[in-house]
């Protein structure tokens, strides 16, 4: 796919991240329906970052917004929140979105991970759900080193994504588990068709290859859930 020009001209051997995207999120049909399939629990992970420090003086840089759910109960709480997703019809969902919100400290970047150049004081926070798993892990690496960079020392990464917490040999009884609890319809929820496509098409990774990737890339893990189907986990990591 032909890069947008906000992303610009970038070498022959960078993953094109617009391709990686998946499917349904630039897909302007799944946008408009994307806030009633999926609940992103934003007053509950609004409340553990200002546990962790979130205030009136931090920067945020949040990966993979989507429609913004989590981008708007966060920027009131923060001096600056910079929304970065390669998702057209998605940045346009949660911009369409600000003015109701009475915002002004939001900035929309149409990048990605590979591709958002930081520019002004370094992040305080890096938030990111359900976004990262669109690399091969090869670039979710360069990604969480990139990501590294961008937070001052100290700075906090919430990364929560599907990843996947079992052995390999245990990986078609969990994954038809996971696939059997979708539904028919893509109203209102996920449908199993939607999580095959996911299995098949995306790069969820195992924990046990995430999770020392995180600290080869600069961060100490200080916090991790996974959840007991072995499907999905959230980690609070540390910017050495
Ligand atoms: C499943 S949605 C998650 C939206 C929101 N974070 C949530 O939790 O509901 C995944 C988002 O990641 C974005 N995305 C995919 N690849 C990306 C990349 N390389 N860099 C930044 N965002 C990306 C998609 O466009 C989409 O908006």
């Amino acid at each position: 796919m032909t890069p947008p020009p906000e992303i610009g001209p970038r070498p022959g051997w960078l993953l094109d991240e617009l391709g990686s995207a998946g499917r349904e999120n630039l897909d302007p049909a799944h946008v408009a329906r994307y806030d009633e399939k999926e609940d992103a629990g934003a007053a509950a992970e609004v409340a553990l970052l200002e546990g962790l420090g979130l205030g009136p003086g931090s920067t945020v840089v949040e990966l993979g917004p989507g429609t913004g759910q989590l981008t708007l109960a966060v920027a009131p709480r923060c001096r600056r929140l910079v929304a970065v997703d390669v998702s057209a019809p998605m940045l346009e969902r949660l911009r369409g979105k600000l003015p109701a919100a009475g915002v002004e400290n939001v900035e929309v970047v149409r990048a990605g991970f590979l591709s958002y150049e930081h520019a002004g004081p370094p992040a305080d926070f890096v938030y990111s759900r359900y976004a990262l798993h669109h690399l091969p892990d090869f670039w979710k690496a360069v990604a969480l080193s990139r990501l590294r960079e961008l937070l001052r020392p100290g700075g906090v990464l919430r990364l929560w994504d599907v990843v996947f917490d079992f052995e390999p040999a245990q990986a078609e009884e969990r994954i038809e588990a996971w696939c059997a609890s979708g539904g028919e319809s893509i109203e209102g929820g996920w449908s199993r068709a939607e999580l095959e496509e996911h299995v098949r098409d995306e790069h969820s990774t195992f924990t046990w290859l995430l999770e020392p990737m995180l600290g080869r890339c600069g961060f100490a893990i200080e916090a991790a859930e996974r959840s007991e189907d072995g499907i999905f986990a959230r980690y609070v990591a540390r910017a050495a």
